[in-house]
Order: structure tokens, then sequence, then C-alpha cells
């Protein structure tokens, strides 16, 4: 049995493939450790009960000592019933032949109806992060749609951008991926992302001292610029090709990368990416939901302020808040 007070999660999408893989790694203790009890509220449309009873099946005979209790409904006003935590996840995906911007409008509808559920039955407080696509947009409406919740409490995913690019670093500088620091996804979700490696170092430490590289010196300009920054933001988009499914369990370990660090701050002098309100900040409009290197300290993330920023990355960025700006723009009678 776990020592601390049973905090509440729910997961919408809970049968999908994502929930899958979320639901077991957050019960068994991967997102908040073994002495934190969790009730699992797991939501699901009213065709994929069955399967989500299924799953709640499954998860009974884990045997998880830090699961409570499960709850499964199809019904917003039980499922986010005193949340402390919200894992969006359900929505529709997107397939080989439709574009993301194709998803907006469907699954804009859904996101509005959880933000006014949220704002209704949730816990004033609750973390929200929105991994259903278009996941900044869809983050955007369910905080509009919230105004009792603080907007810093809306945030979407782009932890797996983040992972990805430092994956790849990693590869071609030959360290280990944990050596690699200070990496950045700016923007969107999507095509239009940057994964900017302009402050990214990769760092050894040795028994007395520590070593750090600039990641910018050990790779060429034109890999950077013609093989990194598509890769990654095609990186999605290839793994839907070759499983014919988009990435899941990947997508489960970014989700509790991306809680963890929020709720129990980043280490080692290093940022991550997230989602979350633009303050301006990198003359982002105000409001969209934009990724940023950020912090995170007592449950709170802040942006990184003041960076040079080069030509090269001021135009990049500026195309990924223009993308936003649009899907800000195709939703606005939601928000
Ligand atoms: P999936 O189709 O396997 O599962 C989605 C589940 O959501 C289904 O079981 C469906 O019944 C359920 N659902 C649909 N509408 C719902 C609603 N209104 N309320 C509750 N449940 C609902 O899809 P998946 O592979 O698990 O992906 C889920 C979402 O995550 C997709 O939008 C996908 O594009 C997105 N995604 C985002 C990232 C990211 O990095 N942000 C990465 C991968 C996938
Ligand atoms: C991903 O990044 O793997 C997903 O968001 C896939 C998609 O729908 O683009």
């Amino acid at each position: 049995m776990s020592t601390k007070k049973a905090v509440r999660i729910a997961i919408t999408g809970a049968a999908g493939q994502i929930g899958y893989q979320l639901a077991f790694r957050i019960a068994s203790g991967q997102l908040f450790g073994k002495d934190q009890s969790i009730i699992l509220q797991l939501i699901e449309i009213t065709p994929a009960i069955e399967a989500l009873k299924g799953v709640a099946m499954e998860l009974d005979d884990c045997s998880f000592d830090t699961l409570d209790k499960i709850i499964v409904t199809d019904k917003l006003e039980i499922g986010f019933k005193d949340i402390n935590y919200a894992f969006l996840v359900g929505a529709k995906p997107r397939t080989a032949d439709i574009e993301r911007k194709d998803l907006l409008l469907g699954n804009a509808k859904i996101f509005s109806e959880q933000g006014k559920s949220l704002n209704m039955f949730a816990d004033n407080n609750v973390k929200v992060l929105v991994v259903g696509n278009p996941a900044n947009t869809n983050a955007l409406i369910a905080r509009e749609n919230a105004p009792n919740i603080d907007p810093k409490n809306f945030t979407a995913m782009t932890r797996l951008d983040h992972n990805r690019a430092k994956a790849q670093i990693a590869i071609k500088t030959n360290a280990h991926v944990s050596e690699i620091k200070k990496m950045i996804i700016w923007g969107n979700h999507s095509a239009t992302q940057y994964p900017d490696i302009s402050y990214c170092v990769k760092r050894k430490r040795g028994p007395i001292s520590i070593h750090e590289e600039k990641i910018i010196e050990l790779v060429n300009q034109e890999w950077y610029r013609e093989k990194f920054i598509p890769l990654v933001q095609q990186r999605g988009t290839e793994i839907i090709k070759a499983r014919g499914a988009s990435s899941a369990a990947s997508a489960a370990s970014a989700a509790i990368d991306h809680m963890r660090d929020w709720v129990q701050g980043t280490s080692d002098n290093d940022w991550v990416s997230m989602g979350v309100a633009s303050d301006g900040s990198y003359s982002i409009s105000e409001g969209v939901v934009f990724s940023y290197p950020v912090i995170c300290n007592n449950g709170e993330y802040s942006i990184i302020k003041n960076l040079d920023i080069d030509e090269f990355s001021n135009d990049k960025i500026g195309l990924t808040n223009n993308e936003l700006r649009e899907e800000r723009s195709a939703v606005e009678e939601l928000l």
C-alpha cells in the first residue's frame, strides 16, 4: 500500500493505443513513484466502453500496489470529477492520407466540451496535458472553455518531439541520450515545429569535473538544416507509414515525462519543451499554445527568457507561430 493521499488522474481515450500504454505506466507508479496512490478515471466514447472495461480488468490483474481504484465511464461529469491531473488523449488520430490540419475542426468540438466539463467538475488546480492532435490548438480550445482554471494549467505535448530530437543528436554525436541537454522544440506539434540545437550541449560528467561541448560545433550545418530538422518534423509521419498507425508507446512515454517533470521539477541544469500559453516571449502571439524551452520547479513551469535568436531561428519560429495563428482563427467560434 502507498502512503500518500490518492491523487485522481483522468485519461480520455483510455482504450486507444496511447491510453493502453499510459494507464498501465501510471498505475504502476512510473509517473509519481511507488509511495503515491492513484485513482484512475478512465474515459471513452460509448462504443468503446466494453473495450475500456477490458483494460480495467487487465489493470486489476496487474495487482499494482499504487492503484487504489479504477473508474470506467463515458460521462465527463464522472470522469473529470475532482481530478488533479488530466491526460486528454482521446481524439481521432491522423492516418497516412490525412494532414493534421484536416483534423482540426473535427477534434476541436471534443476539446471545447472537455474544457467546459473540466471547468465544472475537476479540481480547480487540475494540471492538464493535451496529447490528442492538433494538440496545441486543442489545448487552447480547452483552456478558453475553462475560465475558472488558471490558463497556465493547460499544456500541450511537444515532449515527444523533444525526445526524438535528443535521440537523433545522441546518435549523430556518439553520445548517450542522457548526455544531451538544452534541446529546444519551438512552436507547434506539427511539421512546422522547429527543433533548435543552438543552445544544445553534450555534457559528460567526469570523476572530478563536467565537460560540455556545443552540439552546433559537433555537427555540420548542412546536416542540421537539411537532414535533422526535417527528420524531427516528419518523424510522426514516418512512424505512421512504417506502423500503419501513429506512434503510441513513445507518445505515452513522453506524456509521462511531461507531467512528471512539470510536477516534480526539471533537474541537472537542463530544459524541456512544453506547449504552454504564450506570454508574448520571443514575439509569439500572446495566448497561442506554443512550445517553448522551460524549466519546472514546485509544480510550476517558467519559460526560458532572453535567449539570443539568430535570423535562421527567427524565420523558423515565425513560420510555426503563423501556423498556430491560422489554427486559432479556424476555431475562433469555439473560443
Ligand atoms: P486511438 O484511435 O488508438 O485512440 C483514441 C481513443 O480515443 C479511441 O479509443 C477513441 O474511442 C477515443 N476517443 C475518441 N473521441 C473521444 C472522446 N470525445 N472522448 C473520449 N475518448 C475519445 O488513437 P491514439 O493512437 O491513442 O492517439 C490519440 C491521439 O494522440 C491522436 O489525436 C493522435 O494524433 C495523438 N498523438 C499525439 C502525439 C503528440 O506528440 N502530441 C503523439 C502521438 C499521437
Ligand atoms: C506523432 O508525432 O507521432 C503524432 O502526432 C502523429 C501525427 O498524427 O502526426
